[in-house]
């Protein structure tokens, strides 16, 4: 059987060249498709498939999640992320759509940090702030790619190798994810970042979710659970104000389940500083499981495990209906939410927060997981 798997794997290799690549076991696979090239590379789309036949589309564009296809409790699957189509869309079309981010993921104040004595000065690409590494950030890039072999599960590497100073941060920077889609129907992101001088780093996934299938409604009747016990508050440009506030008796309160709806309009100044939930909650890092949501109507329930100490929750406020993604579906106002897992916003100007700074001693370890199943 192998040996076959193996003689189907080379034929289709050598009469499709650029479209196949081989499997990793006789059942596991990863195709590879080009997607054209970017900046004089080659941008690949893979699909890992599980054991259970259950798919996901991946792209070295911004190392991305492009699809994710699985099922309802009645086994009917679906697409549930944000996605384009074509290479050209994920140039001129949302930055952020599945990608990940960095060297600095989320916000800095004023586009400035200090760090060791130096000022660095960055791109202000959200007034008048930087977000998610500046317009040229890793999301922008092609990575390089390598799909892995003799893995238990399909896997493949995105490599960026970032210049000193590129958008402002310092040291010659090596960012590594691994993605690999088990037959759980989890995504396991594995990262791996080196500097070789003293740097910050704060590196996430920004994925959008709607478990109805992409481009399938809004959110609001997603219920959602988050472990956290307190959040950031932010000012009217979602830079946190420094306090760590309880989610006691707030709307911010994810600790039991509740609708994304069912409190995201109530006169509290947070849902009104952040035109939603746009906000860091501060993890309590107890219970295996982080974040969870879950859509009542077909089942789908996804699960958020990280080590990170913080979560970004994001109802998709910023969505507006311009953007038209995979299969032709239309990405309204609310129809995907994030959850981020990452270090805290502004950090490197916040020292009441965790550390984000990166020494050559010291690698950036750290793994994520979105795990889907149904109820
Ligand atoms: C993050 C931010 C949001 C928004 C999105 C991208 O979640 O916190 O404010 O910028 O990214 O649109």
């Amino acid at each position: 059987m192998l040996k076959q798997g193996l003689f189907i794997c080379a034929v289709l290799v050598l009469t499709m060249p650029g479209i196949f690549s081989c499997v990793n076991n006789k059942k596991d696979m990863v195709t590879t498709e080009s997607l054209g090239t970017f900046e004089g590379k080659d941008v690949f789309l893979y699909t890992l498939t599980n054991k259970k036949g259950d798919v996901i589309r991946i792209t070295n564009y911004g190392a991305s999640i492009v699809e994710i296809n699985v099922p309802d409790r009645d086994g009917q699957k679906t697409n549930v992320t944000f996605g384009y189509d074509d290479l050209d869309s994920y140039i001129k079309g949302d930055p952020y759509f599945g990608k990940v981010v960095g060297q600095y993921a989320n916000r800095i104040a004023k586009g400035r940090f200090s760090l060791d004595g130096v000022e660095y000065t960055l791109a202000i690409n959200n007034e008048p702030n930087t977000l998610h590494g500046g317009p040229t950030g890793w999301h922008s890039r092609a990575w390089d790619p390598e799909v892995l072999k003799n893995t238990d599960y399909p896997a493949v590497k995105f490599t960026y190798h970032k210049p000193d100073m590129e958008e402002g941060y310092p040291g010659n920077v090596v960012a590594e994810v691994v993605y690999t889609w088990t037959d759980d129907n989890e995504i396991i992101m594995d990262y791996k970042v080196t500097t070789d001088r003293n740097t910050v780093i704060n590196i996430t996934n920004h994925a959008y979710f709607n478990l109805h299938g992409s481009g399938q409604g809004d959110i609001l009747d997603h219920e959602i659970l988050i472990r956290a016990s307190a959040f950031t508050p932010v000012d009217s440009t979602l830079i946190p104000t420094g306090e760590l506030r309880s989610v006691e008796g707030t709307p911010f309160d994810f600790r039991t389940p509740h609708l994304t709806g069912e409190r995201i309009g109530d006169e509290y100044d947070q849902l009104k500083l952040g035109r939603g939930y746009d906000h860091n909650f501060i993890l309590d890092n107890i219970e295996e499981v982080d974040a969870e949501v879950y859509d009542p109507s077909t089942g789908r329930v996804l699960q958020v495990i990280t080590d990170q100490p913080g979560v970004q929750f994001y109802t998709g406020n910023f969505l507006d209906g311009t953007q038209t993604g995979r299969g032709g579906k239309v990405y309204a106002y609310r129809s995907g939410l994030c959850l981020e897992t990452q270090h805290f916003p502004d950090s490197p100007n916040q020292p009441g927060f965790p550390s984000v700074l990166l020494t050559p001693e010291e690698p950036f370890l750290s793994s994520t997981i979105y795990r889907f199943s149904v109820r």
